[in-house]
This record gives structure tokens, C-alpha cells and sequence, in this order.
């Protein structure tokens, strides 16, 4: 953990050829370092488009998102590429796991690529999975996963490697509220353990509240609740 971490978004617009209306429309946002932030907004209201920006998969189409003092969209994509793998997790709203490979082999994946010890790897991978419920999953490919058990996987990738912040989009989506509210649990207990930032997004209110703070997203800004 970091405790200079922050990542700012300054007056950002997205468009879309295809859309009229900009789905992001001058907005800023700030996040520092052990933040934990809710975004609610309706399908279609550009939560994801956001996310992308905020990690640096995409670029706004106007505005700039600063990671500490730097200006991501200045980066070339592979120093973008090795920014997201130090500093920050992401978890896909469709949860993009690699089909070829195992449970665990998808969530040592972003320690491989750092080139870590693999014995370290794998049991770092191992702990992080049995904490998500999934010690007799680890070595299932994922279409022998249910679809919840897959976004655990990807919430255990997100986390592996002790990042800065974390990007969740709907990562308990597949689950029912039972679930959804056990496996947050471990989400948060991990997270904690290393000070992770978080911005999650959600249409559950009840995940929303265990954030610090609540924004709406809303014609193409963002509003506290
Ligand atoms: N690559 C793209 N090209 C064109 N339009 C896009 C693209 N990505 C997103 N959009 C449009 O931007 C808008 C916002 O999409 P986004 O996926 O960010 O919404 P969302 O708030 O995450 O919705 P949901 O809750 O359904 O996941 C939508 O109208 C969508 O169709
Ligand atoms: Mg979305």
C-alpha cells in the first residue's frame, strides 16, 4: 500500500460515435489511498465506461485522469499495462477469465507476469481462493465453474497482488444476496489486510452502504448521495 495513492479524473467527457448525448460529461473525481466508493446508476448510465477510464483501459475523449502526479493518458499502452499490473485490480463486469487455464493458474496470472517465485505465486493464489469459498475449485477450468464461482475468480485475480485500488464492476452481480453478501465479506476482510482502495459499482444498495462514500451516476455526472 501506497499512502500518496491517488488517482483523479479532471473534467472528463466520453463520447461514443454512435451516441448523441456524451455518457460522460465534464466530470471529476478523486480517490486516495484506503477509500472505499459506491457507484449506483442505471443500466446504460456509463458505470463501466467510467471504470475503464479511471484504470486507464480506455481513454476519455476529453479531460485528464492523473495516477498520483502522472497523466495516464499520456502513457504508451505498455507502460499503461505495467501501471494496471503494480497498482490496480480489476474486476470485469463479465469476468474474463483465460478458458485454457485453471481456477488457480488464472489468479497466479498477473503474479506470472511480474515474474514472482512460482511456489510463492501458487500459494498466495491458493490462500486467496480458499478465502473466497473455492479450495476444491482450484484446479477446475472455468466452464466447470458456475457463473459465481467464476466471478470469485475473478474478484481472487483483482486481489492477488495486493494492489493500490481496486475496480469492481457488479462483482457479486451473479450471486444471489446470500452469496453475494458472504463473498463481499471476504472481499472487504482481504482488502483490508493490505488498505486497497475501492470503487465498486453495484446496483445492491445494502453493498453500497459498507463503502465510505455513495455517488450517483447520472446524465454524465456524478452526484454524492
Ligand atoms: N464501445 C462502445 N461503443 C459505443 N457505445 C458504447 C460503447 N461502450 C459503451 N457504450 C454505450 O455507452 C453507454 C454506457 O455504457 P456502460 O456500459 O458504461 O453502462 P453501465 O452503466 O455500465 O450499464 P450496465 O449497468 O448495464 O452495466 C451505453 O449507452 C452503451 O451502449
Ligand atoms: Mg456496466
Amino acid at each position: 500500500m501506497n499512502d500518496s495513492f491517488q488517482i483523479s479524473l479532471k473534467n472528463v467527457s466520453k463520447s461514443f460515435e454512435d451516441l448523441d448525448v456524451p455518457v460522460l460529461n465534464n466530470l471529476s473525481f478523486e480517490i486516495n489511498a484506503s477509500e472505499r466508493v459506491a457507484i449506483l446508476g442505471s443500466s446504460g448510465s456509463g458505470k463501466s465506461t467510467l471504470l475503464h477510464i479511471i484504470a486507464g483501459l480506455d481513454d476519455p475523449s476529453k479531460g485528464n485522469v492523473f495516477f498520483n502526479n502522472d497523466l495516464i493518458t499520456k502513457l504508451s499502452d505498455n507502460n499503461k499495462s505495467i501501471l494496471r499490473n503494480k497498482h490496480i485490480g480489476f474486476v470485469y463486469q463479465s469476468h474474463h477469465l483465460l478458458k485454457d487455464f485453471s481456477a488457480i493458474e488464472n489468479v497466479m496470472m498477473p503474479l506470472i507476469i511480474r515474474r514472482n517465485d512460482s511456489l510463492k505465486d501458487f500459494n498466495q493464489a491458493k490462500k486467496i481462493l480458499k478465502k473466497l469459498g473455492l479450495g476444491s475449485r482450484l484446479n477446475h477450468f472455468p466452464h466447470q465453474l458456475s457463473g459465481g464461482e467464476r466471478q470469485r475468480v475473478a474478484i481472487a485475480r483483482a486481489i492477488v497482488t495486493s494492489p493500490d485500488i481496486i475496480l469492481a464492476d457488479e462483482p457479486t452481480g451473479n450471486l444471489d444476496h446470500k452469496n453475494a453478501n458472504i463473498v463481499f465479506e471476504s472481499f472487504l476482510e482481504l482488502t483490508e489486510e493490505f488498505k486497497t482502495a475501492i470503487v465498486l459499482v453495484t446496483h445492491d444498495q445494502s453493498l453500497a452502504r459498507k463503502m465510505n462514500k455513495i455517488y450517483h451516476l447520472s446524465s454524465g455526472k456524478l452526484k454524492s448521495k
